[in-house]
């Protein structure tokens, strides 16, 4: 079970999860949110109080955008960041700055019956000077993945399942549910 109410986190997680034979459910409670830059911390903490419906395991995922050039501005914050201020302002606050390194950080939580465990994903990349293509959410226009000359918003989801935080983070989930699933 996913607990998310952002569909294209959803469309994402089950492209990823399908080779693994997961079928994934979705439940839109996310538990307590803190505010705290580092998303590790962020899904510690709401997996905490995630009810799993019906005894099923259940996960969340919380990502960011960290830009080197913003001292790693908006990290956690990013969906808020994205809603009050916009795309376009991000490449404002970014023009003056010769460094536009940044990347994507993943971070699920799993709860299964007494135990919460946690799996990450990093993306790196540049943010590029202008928004270009329509695939994806959030970042996705202006993030421009290492070793790739498009931007995220350019290339379709299944690329982008190939590599990113996400998918590497919910990759390692599926891994350790392999290994846990064959050791029970
Ligand atoms: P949250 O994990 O629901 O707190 O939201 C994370 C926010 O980070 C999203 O709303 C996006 O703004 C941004 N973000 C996270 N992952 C991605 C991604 O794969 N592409 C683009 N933006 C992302």
């Amino acid at each position: 079970m996913f607990a998310t109410s952002n569909g294209h986190k959803v469309q994402e997680a089950q492209m990823i999860l399908a080779p693994f034979g997961i079928e994934l459910g979705t439940y839109p409670h996310k538990g307590v949110e803190i505010q705290d830059e580092d998303v590790i911390r962020v899904v510690e903490y709401a997996a905490e109080s995630l009810s799993s419906p019906n005894g099923i395991g259940v996960f969340i995922e919380d990502s960011g955008l960290y830009v080197n050039g913003l001292n790693g501005f908006p990290a956690a914050y990013s969906s808020y960041v994205l809603k009050s201020i916009g795309l376009q302002s991000i490449l404002n606050l970014l023009a003056e700055s010769d460094d536009r390194t940044a990347h994507f950080d993943s971070a699920v939580a799993l709860k299964s019956e007494d135990e919460i465990k946690v799996f990450t994903g990093r993306l790196y990349g540049t943010i590029s000077l202008t928004p270009k293509g329509k695939h994806g959410f959030g970042f996705d226009p202006i993030f421009i993945p290492e070793g790739e000359t498009r931007t995220l918003g350019e290339i379709s989801m299944e690329e982008k399942c190939k590599m990113s935080h996400r998918a590497l983070a919910l990759r390692r989930m599926a891994a350790w549910l392999g290994v846990k699933a064959t050791h029970e």
